[in-house]
Parts: structure tokens; C-alpha cells; sequence
């Protein structure tokens, strides 16, 4: 039994005080939620805050982006050391915002998971599509070829601790959700491909589905086999409309 993930990332909105405005309107309506990890991912300078609002509920956060190196000279960067302290207990790892306005590369989405992993944080690793890729018919290539690298010599002892995010670009802020269908065909997909690489270990990954979610879709989505919870952008950024989706069931 996979525990689903639903979790709201909230890319580059809401100052401090609106999160922590957020998180008080939102726990009251979550409070009840047994057997989901509610997962919230504000902007860095709102994490201290949330994580401590958030202490000793079933709430927990995660950062939308991490470096890979403990500490150093990188300017403008955030080490997993440092998101842990935070009291990060998450990282969203390779977005495709990420990808496509910071030209993150499959190759550094993997050193960032398995700087994540080793310092004991959850990656949530994005993947997908763009709408030419799928129009061309090479979905399956891409997020193939996006899986392998990313996740490229992370033995299968970690598996449980991976969350895929399948996240179709065409998706993303656009109202066109990807169907039921559509979606589970590509999990399943990635599942097979992650049983190649660690056999039965593959069974506990959770793969969420990202995508212009709302409250409406949430639990035909959830219906399907192969998925396994949801990342959430405008739908988490008001505190009952991302409480209906955690509250699918
Ligand atoms: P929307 O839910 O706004 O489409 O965003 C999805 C997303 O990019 C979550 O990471």
C-alpha cells in the first residue's frame, strides 16, 4: 500500500505573512486527514516559518528547488543541510519551470536527489512532456530517457524514499489537465521502467500526478492504479480549495 502524496507547490507566491496566514486557515481543515502526507512548498524565506506553524500536525514542507553541494561558494543557492535545519523535510527536484527558465539539466537533477537523499530529505522529482514532444508522439522517450538520468545510480534501497511527479508541461497553469487515461498510461510506464531498474523495490515509490489539478479532477485521477498522489500549483494556493484535493477521498 502506497500512502498518497498531496502537495501544494506554491512556486513564487505569498510573502511570509500570507503563509503563515495560510497555514492557519488551512490545519483546522486537514486536521481529520488520516493515511495522506500533506506536503506545502512556499517560496524559501516563508519555510521557517511554516515549518514551525506547522509542527506536530500532519502537515509537512518541502522546498521547490535545492543545490547539490552541502555548502560553498554558490551564490543564491540553498544546501539539503540547510532545508533540513529549515525544517524542510521535502525538496521538489528538476520542475520543468526549473528546466526551462534556469536550464537545470537531467544531469544535475540527479546529483540534487541524491544530495536530497543523503541528507535525509524526500525528493519530489518532476518529469515530462512538452506539448511538441507529445504532439510528435516521443512522451515515452522523454520521460524515459528523464527517469534513467535523473535517478541514474541511486541504488533500490532508497526507492521508498523517491516521489515521482509525473507533471506533463502542457498541463502546468493551463486549465488542460491531462485525462485520467492519459495519465495512468504514462505511470504505469514509468512504473515499468522503475521495476527494470530496482525490481520489486519500484512498487513503493509514490508517482504523483502534476498538471492543473483542482478539487473537481483530484479523484478521478486518484482512481487510477498507478497514482499515487498529486502536486499542486493554483489549486494550493488557497487554503480550501488545496484542503478539497487533500480530502479527495
Ligand atoms: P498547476 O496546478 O497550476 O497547473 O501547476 C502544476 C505544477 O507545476 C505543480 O508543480
Amino acid at each position: 500500500m502506497r500512502v498518497p502524496v498531496i502537495a501544494g507547490n506554491w512556486k513564487m507566491y505569498k510573502t511570509s505573512g500570507e503563509a503563515a496566514a495560510f497555514v492557519r486557515a488551512f490545519l483546522p481543515l486537514v486536521a481529520g486527514v488520516r493515511e495522506v502526507e500533506i506536503v506545502l512548498a512556499p517560496p524559501f524565506p516563508s519555510i521557517v516559518a511554516v515549518a514551525e506553524l506547522v509542527r506536530g500536525s500532519n502537515v509537512t514542507v518541502s522546498s521547490q528547488n535545492v543545490h547539490f553541494a552541502d555548502e560553498g561558494a554558490y551564490t543564491g543557492e540553498v544546501s539539503p543541510r540547510m532545508l533540513a535545519d529549515a525544517g524542510a523535510t521535502h525538496c521538489i527536484i528538476g520542475h520543468s519551470e526549473r528546466r526551462q527558465y534556469y536550464a537545470e539539466t537531467d544531469d544535475a537533477v540527479n546529483r540534487k536527489i541524491k544530495a536530497a537523499l543523503a541528507a535525509g530529505l524526500t525528493p519530489i522529482f518532476c518529469l515530462g512532456e512538452t506539448l511538441s514532444q507529445r504532439e510528435a508522439g516521443s512522451t515515452f522517450d522523454v520521460v524515459e530517457a528523464q527517469l534513467l538520468r535523473g535517478l541514474n545510480d541511486i541504488p533500490a534501497k532508497e526507492a521508498p524514499k523517491v516521489v515521482v511527479a509525473y507533471e506533463p508541461v502542457w498541463a502546468i497553469g493551463t486549465g488542460r489537465t491531462a485525462t485520467p487515461e492519459q495519465a495512468q498510461d504514462v505511470h504505469a510506464f514509468l512504473r515499468g521502467r522503475l521495476k527494470g531498474m530496482w525490481d520489486d523495490a519500484a512498487e513503493s515509490v509514490r508517482i504523483l500526478y502534476g498538471g492543473s489539478v483542482k478539487p473537481d479532477n483530484i479523484a478521478t485521477l486518484m482512481a487510477k492504479q498507478d497514482i499515487d498522489g498529486a502536486l499542486v500549483g493554483g489549486a494550493s494556493l488557497a487554503a480550501d480549495s488545496f484542503a478539497k484535493i487533500v480530502k479527495f477521498k
